[in-house]
């Protein structure tokens, strides 16, 4: 017995944007679909087009389908439904920084969710992902879309989702190789100075107030951090040049997407400069980037009604 199918949109995501490590992130607009009927019979069809069609595992393994398990599990249905026939079709690049891993968690969360016509709230979804992925900056842009604020309490994730009052563009550079967040989480330091620790404090608290305000003086010096990015840029060659070029194109911020490599810059004007710019200061350091223009995506993760792969 096979389940209806279900398709669910959910948006790629920058975690950190800069000061926030761990906590501030932002849904942009480029996509992964999942469409996903649940079986009763244990067997697992898995396809995957664009992103990852090569080396995203097609069995037991895959991340989507184990997040489907995991709701299924908490909603005590896991014996009911044992199997699935999933089609991924994916624009997020993978082990980039733009929350690739984060959209295959929620995408299998929320489309599971419809299909058990929804025992689960977003807020329990939230938990969920968090549970599975580990931190909560990416899966809760990915649900809730705009810029998102998460704090890891000892049961729940509180989260606070807001829109921001400056039309920001997201210029992206994604260069052509992959870093993993497992590696880039492993060159951060147990302790940092208390110096390090206020210096950050004081640019997210600056960042969330002028972006729900819309106040783009206050931008100037929000996206700065000194927690992550310092430790990370042995990993990315040329970061700082990218950044530099960047604002010097007209961006207000640049800064590292997520655990990188894209670095990634917030702007309300030339968008084509600012990515070029990029581009150019990457090449100076010997490495291939495409420049991706993209907006801050408001939905977050959706089901798409009435059309068919
Ligand atoms: N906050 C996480 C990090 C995001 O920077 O390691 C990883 O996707």
């Amino acid at each position: 017995m096979q389940t209806r199918t279900v398709r669910v949109r959910v948006p790629g995501t920058s975690a950190n944007c800069g000061p926030g490590f761990d906590a501030i992130g932002v849904a942009c607009t480029i996509y992964n679909e999942l469409e996903l009927a649940l079986t009763s019979e244990p067997s697992l069809t898995i396809e995957i087009e664009g992103e990852g069609a090569e080396n995203i595992p097609k069995d037991e393994r895959n991340i989507v389908w184990k997040s489907i398990v995991h709701l299924l599990r908490r909603a005590k249905r896991a014996k009911e439904y044992r199997g699935a026939v999933i089609h991924m079709k994916n624009d997020i690049p993978l082990s980039r920084g733009l929350g690739s891993s984060a959209a295959a968690i929620v995408s299998g969360l929320k489309a599971a969710n419809i299909l058990l016509d929804e025992p689960f709230t977003r807020r329990d979804l939230l938990d969920m992902a968090t549970e599975i992925e580990g931190h909560p900056d990416n899966v809760a842009p990915a649900l809730f879309g705009g810029f998102t604020v998460s704090v890891t309490g000892k049961r729940r994730v509180d989260c606070f989702a807001f829109q921001s009052r400056l039309p920001l563009k997201l210029v992206v550079a994604v260069p052509d190789f992959p870093l993993s967040t497992k590696m880039a989480r492993s060159v951060l330091p147990a302790e940092v100075p208390m110096q390090d620790a206020v210096y950050n404090v004081g640019r997210a608290a600056m960042l969330v107030a002028a972006l729900s305000k819309g106040n783009p003086h206050f931008l100037r010096t929000a996206f700065d951090d000194a927690l992550h990015q310092p430790y990370r840029e042995k990993l990315i060659p040329g970061m700082r040049d990218v950044f530099r070029a960047a604002k010097s194109a007209g961006a207000v911020g640049a800064t590292l997407s997520g655990a990188g490599p894209c670095l990634i810059a917030f702007t309300l004007e030339h968008e084509d400069k600012v990515g070029a710019a990029m581009v150019r200061a990457f090449e100076r350091h010997d490495v291939h980037a495409e420049a991706l223009q993209l907006e801050i995506d408001t939905t977050g993760a959706e089901e798409i009604i009435g059309s068919s792969k």
